[in-house]
């Protein structure tokens, strides 16, 4: 690939998504777009540009780019986060007023196995306190990519995807087996809902969040970028409400809105609330 044709593409993807491709990467945009030069019958990534730039260029630039995000997830990926949730959760719920719902938001959800592994913790604390079961809580996954939205709408994991985290006896409680696959029950699905959103675009309309879980997404942007991303979530956040990051990812020193929350890493709270509304 020339070189022109690689900057060219990276950067329809930086500006859709946000993403950073390296030029240690060239290897993902032959592997990943070999099947839609295939479809649209184009030689090779020359000729893929040529196109992007042609009328229709703009539905192609989306596919790629959703082409090119990286999907990897798993049902309660590095435990702790939804160790702290889980502790957290009892006390948001007290402090609100019976009948206001509790929102909960998986930014880049991908599979949905995040906003599903927040649901099955939701049931456990509804069976353990009838207090808590009371109250309604809703939980938002959006992600940029089509293809990993239809998937967690569907709710269904093969074997090896629940065998990444998810505890046997949870596995046999929260979901039914139908022909070599794995759907979530009902209590699982209730609450969850999936929505497209880019996390580049305007957040304001998907309302205000007690917990916002946003992890291994921020790796794959710029400074900036992570900035901008993390003003946009800090403005949709309940003024006592926590925000998860992964783990390699981090709010200090890219905003000031944000500090950590407690000892626990990876989990902030909003630092002076009413700046955000200047
Ligand atoms: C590695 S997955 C993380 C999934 C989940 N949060 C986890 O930690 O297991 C990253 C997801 O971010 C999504 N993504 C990338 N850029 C995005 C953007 N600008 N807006 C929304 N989602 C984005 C990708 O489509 C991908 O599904």
């Amino acid at each position: 690939m020339i070189q022109s044709t690689f900057e060219l593409l990276t950067g329809i993807v930086k500006s859709r998504s946000g993403g950073i491709i390296g030029p240690d990467q060239h290897y993902m945009l032959e592997t990943r777009l070999a099947p839609l030069l295939k479809r649209e019958a184009l030689r090779d990534l020359e000729a893929l540009a040529a196109r992007l730039k042609a009328p229709r260029g703009e539905a192609l630039a989306q596919e790629m780019t959703e082409l090119l995000t990286t999907n990897e997830s798993s049902f309660f990926r590095d435990g702790k986060p939804f160790e702290h949730l889980r502790a957290l959760l009892p006390a948001l719920h007290a402090a609100r007023p019976a009948g206001q719902p509790m929102r909960i938001w998986s930014a880049a959800c991908s599979t949905g196995q995040e906003a599903y592994s927040i649901a099955i913790i939701l049931a456990e604390l509804g069976e353990a306190d009838p207090g808590f079961r009371s109250r309604r809580v809703e939980i938002l996954g959006t992600d940029i990519t089509t293809a990993v939205l239809d998937r967690a709408r569907a709710g269904i994991f093969t074997q090896f995807e629940v065998q990444r985290g998810l505890p046997i006896r949870t596995l046999m409680k929260r979901f039914i087996q139908e022909e070599g696959r794995w759907r979530v029950r009902l209590e699982v699905a209730a609450p969850c809902r999936f929505e497209k959103a880019n996390l580049m675009g305007e957040l304001r309309g998907l309302g205000r969040f007690d917990v916002i879980f946003c992890r291994n997404v921020l790796i794959y942007f710029d400074v900036p970028t992570k900035a901008r991303v993390l003003r946009g979530m800090a403005q949709q956040m309940a003024t006592d409400g926590a925000l998860f990051l992964g783990a390699a990812e981090t709010a200090i020193g890219i905003t000031n809105l944000l500090a950590p929350r407690g000892a626990e890493r990876g989990v902030y709270g909003l630092v002076e609330p009413q700046r955000l509304s200047a």
